[in-house]
This record gives C-alpha cells, structure tokens and sequence, in this order.
C-alpha cells in the first residue's frame, strides 16, 4: 500500500444531528444542514504527531492532541487496514456548538474516519467506518445519519448486526432547534438515567416511535402530535436543562407540532409546518430569555446527502 504524498490535503464536510427526536432513544437521528469542516493533510513526522487546530465560527482557535476523537477514529481506521500510523494535521472549522445536543462529537467521529481513509485512497467501505463510528460512539443515533444524512433509524438486529433504515421525511416538515448559550455533556445526562424501566414504559415508547416515523413519512400533523412524546429518557433529563419544560410549551403554543430534547441536550428540537417556523423560533428564543438564558433557534433542513469528502490539489 503506498503512503500518502506530504502535503496531501483532503476535505470532509459532516453535517450535525438531532438525535431520539423523541421516542428513538439511542436509535432514530437525522442530519440537519449545520456543518463542520475538517481539513486533513498528511505533515512531515512519524505517527505519533497529530495536529488538531480549531477554528471556531467566532474566530477562536484551540489545538488538539493525539487524545482527540478525531484522532482516535483516525487510528481505528489504520488499525483496521493494517496501516502503520503516519503524521496527520487536521483544521477544524467549526459551526456545530459543542455539548448542545447537535451531535459535535459524532461530527469528530465521522471526519477522522472518513479523513483518514480518503487519504489512503478509501481502503475501507462506508459499511466498515459506519460499524467503527458506532463503536466509538457507543451509540448509533448521531454517528449514522451524520456519515449518511437523512433520517436514519439503526437497531441491532437478531443477529446482532447493526441494521440501519433510512426513513422518509415529508416535505411539509420542517425543524428549528433551539440553542441556548448553556452546555450540557451526554455523560452527564446518561448518568442521570435509571438502569431498568418499567415495561408500560418501554410499550408507550415503541407505539410513540412507530407513531412518530408514519407521521414523519406522509406529512401528518396528528401523528407527529401525539407521537413525539417519550418515558424512557427525557422525564428524567429535563431538570438538568434549566427553563426547558418552559421553552417546550412556548414552541408548542406557538404552534409546533411536537418538541424534544435534541440528544442528550440542552437544544429542544420543535418540528412545525413550513409556514410557521418563525413564530415557533421566536417563541423559544424568548421563553428562554425571560430565563436569563440567551439562545438562537435557527430553522434547519434535513440534510440528505450526508458526509462528503474530495480532495484539493496543492499544486
Ligand atoms: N441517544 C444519545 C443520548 C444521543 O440521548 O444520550 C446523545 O449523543
């Protein structure tokens, strides 16, 4: 296998996520059209030197190192090709907030494998680096719909193999996530889980899931109504997410459809008809500044194509 040229530069664009939308705890998330930009290009120097530098949407720069999770899927791609490690510097223009509920990591994730293996002239197929981002993550939800866009609802089968359905989304639907100046990590918001829960639980959410997917597939406003809802996670998180439950019910009298918290939170996604998006938007941005918490809640469409990647020539 022939090592990558110094100086080799590829670029890999990944779309943030909203993931459980709901009732899909660790199951259902959908790309949105927030990006984050990673540039990786082979540097001089042995495997062990990795440059992660940051840039920020606010112009702040930050360097990572070896530690990093972009990093990290780096090495499980060579790991997996049989690839001894070479230097890899990767820029990182960031527009996905991190510890918001947009799927930041999923974003790290992602790019390191895809960078990693573009590089090296794609070594892997998609379904390989789709099993390495659920292994790093720990969960399917974010890491799937990032790497291939769209609605995507990922379950182990029978088997035990990771099976991913990609799920229609109408035209008519569309999302604002709400984000608030406050972080909040998913380990803290898993810790906060219980272990076990009751069956009736575990019931009402599988009805809600599969209310909620019919309702997202034809466009219909009663089902997305009554089934973005859940038991399994969300009772117990929204205490961590100060003035939560108040912008969820401002969205809702606004005229949102359904709400919930985006991933582990602290962003709530609303999802609305086209044409009342802004009401809804305005409506969460002020419940929670009448909270003292500043927030945006822009309007996003789902993204459908998923990661991309090419390379650019330094010549
Ligand atoms: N399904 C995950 C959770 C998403 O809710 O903890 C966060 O990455």
């Amino acid at each position: 296998m022939s090592y990558p040229e110094v100086g080799k530069k590829i670029i890999v664009t990944v779309p943030s996520t909203t993931a459980n939308l709901g009732p899909g705890f660790d199951c259902l998330g959908a790309a949105l059209d927030l990006h984050n930009e990673f540039i990786f290009t082979r540097i001089d120097g042995s495997g062990d030197r990795f440059d992660l530098i940051m840039e920020s949407t606010d112009g702040n720069h930050l360097r990572g190192g070896p530690e990093n999770l972009v990093f990290r899927a780096a090495q499980k791609v060579w790991e997996s090709a049989n690839i001894n490690p070479f230097a890899l510097e990767a820029r990182v223009k960031l527009a996905v907030p991190p510890a918001r509920g947009l799927g930041s990591s999923a974003t790290a994730i992602v790019a390191g494998l895809i960078g990693a293996n573009a590089i090296m002239n794609s070594p892997l197929p998609k379904e390989k680096l789709l099993e390495l981002a659920i292994d790093i993550e720990g969960h399917p939800d974010n890491v799937v719909p990032s790497l291939l866009g769209g609605l995507c609802l990922t379950a182990r089968s029978s088997s035990q193999r990771w099976r991913i359905v990609r799920c229609e989304w109408h035209d008519s639907i569309k999302a604002v996530v709400a984000i608030p100046a406050i972080r909040l990590s998913t380990s803290e918001a898993r810790r906060v889980m219980p272990k076990n829960v009751p069956i009736s639980d575990a019931v009402t959410n599988m009805g809600a899931l599969t209310l909620l997917l019919n309702g997202l597939k034809t466009g219909n406003d009663e089902l997305i109504r009554e089934g973005m809802f859940d038991k399994l996670h969300e009772p117990y998180r929204w205490k961590l997410i100060k003035g939560g439950l108040e912008v969820k019910d401002a969205a809702l009298k606004a005229g949102a459809l359904g709400c919930a918290i985006s991933g582990a939170g602290p962003s709530i996604l609303a999802l609305c008809k086209k044409d009342n998006g802004k009401e809804v938007s305005q409506a969460m941005v002020k419940a929670w500044e009448k909270l003292n918490v500043a927030s945006r809640a822009p309007y996003l469409n789902v993204q459908t194509k998923g990661s991309q990647f090419r390379e650019i020539s330094n010549k």
